[in-house]
């Protein structure tokens, strides 16, 4: 592994490219300050192409940071609703209410990341764009070009090993004179280009800078993966008349507080009656392999044992869609209503 040499010559292709050949992203043709916080919220944990219509929805119900200062906190997650990491939503609403009261804004990294959400990167992002600053942004798209430039095989233990052990590369390879393209340059080639797999080196502007590009580029970084978790989790499906039982997650829980989605047995006594399994899911969050096993659960037999109480709801076909359903229940409901009623 050796150094980068000709730091200009990097610069100044990164730059030409990626002014020819940058997405045309909405918060890119018009750059406002509040466009800029929202999209690098949305894009914390999501890809582009997954947040760009909620990014359009949310800019027409609040288009400046009073307009979400001011809204409900349920009509704030009900716009995220299927994005996931609703922590990301409450942030940024909380942020919009402290920020339009703080009577000197914040005009650096370190004064915005005193702000809910903002950790080093999104601040880097912000101060970068917004205000000039010479700060580089460094995500897992930076780390994979930073490696592969340098053909860097040193084997990290996790993510946030590997982004420590680029921040002096890329704040050496930053052009302070532009940095927020810059940085958007670096996180747009990684995303279209340097990609984890496959990469397309032939189309590379740093092609002639990187050391990995005759090697195999796709090895690197080499960061330990974490070992994966098989999980299993039984919920019912407990409908009556026209309405289904919702359990809403309570107000204090770590996370998705105040969301509603399918019961879990565990919510239910032992003697609870499931009549049969209807659908079974699988999905993945982070390194857990979740398997969700949905059994149907007559009301008739239920109806006077379930304790609707404050966490567990009926809620009926016409109110489903104005209630914030958690990760996929949305997209499982709307199926499992196709296969139980003759309702939506
Ligand atoms: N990911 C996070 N912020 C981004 C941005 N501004 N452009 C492209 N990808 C991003």
């Amino acid at each position: 592994m050796s150094k980068i040499q000709n730091i200009p010559s990097l610069r100044s292709q990164l730059i030409n490219w990626y002014q020819r050949e940058q997405r045309p992203l909405p918060w890119r043709l018009q750059v406002t300050l509040y466009r800029t916080v929202v999209s690098e919220f949305m894009l914390q944990q999501t890809q582009i192409k997954t947040m760009l219509p909620y990014y359009e929805r949310w800019l027409t119900s609040f288009p400046n940071f009073e307009a979400l200062a001011q809204a409900t906190s349920e009509a704030v997650l009900k716009h995220w609703e299927g994005l996931g990491y609703y922590s990301r939503a409450r942030n940024l609403h909380r942020l919009a209410q402290i920020y339009t009261q703080l009577p000197v804004k914040p005009n650096n990294a370190a004064s915005w990341q005193q702000l809910p959400g903002i950790g080093p990167y999104t601040a880097a992002a912000i101060s970068s764009i917004i205000h000039n600053q010479a700060i580089a942004v460094i995500d897992g798209n930076v780390v994979r070009i930073l490696t592969r430039l340098m053909h860097d095989q040193s084997h990290y233990q996790n993510s946030s090993a590997a982004v420590k052990a680029c921040a002096d590369w890329a704040q050496n390879l930053l052009d302070p004179e532009n940095p927020g393209d810059h940085n958007q340059a670096m996180m747009e080639l990684g995303a279209t280009i340097c990609t984890k797999h496959n990469p397309q080196c032939s189309k590379c502007p740093l092609a002639s800078h990187c050391q990995a590009k005759d090697q195999t580029p796709e090895n690197i970084p080499k960061i330990v993966r974490k070992k994966t978790i098989k999980e299993c989790i039984d919920r019912l499906w407990i409908q009556k008349n026209d309405a289904l039982a919702l359990y809403r997650i309570p107000q204090d829980a770590h996370q998705l507080a105040g969301q509603f989605e399918l019961p879990a047995a565990e919510h239910f006594p032992q003697s609870t009656k499931a009549d049969k399994l209807i659908a079974s899911y699988k999905r993945s969050i982070t390194h857990r392999r979740i398997t969700e096993n949905i059994y149907l659960a007559k009301a008739d037999s239920l109806k006077n044992n379930i304790k609707i109480n404050d966490n567990l709801h009926w809620v009926s076909w016409k109110k489903l869609h104005t209630v914030t359903l958690s990760g996929p229940h949305r997209r499982w409901i709307n199926e499992l209503l196709k296969l139980t009623t003759n309702e939506p």
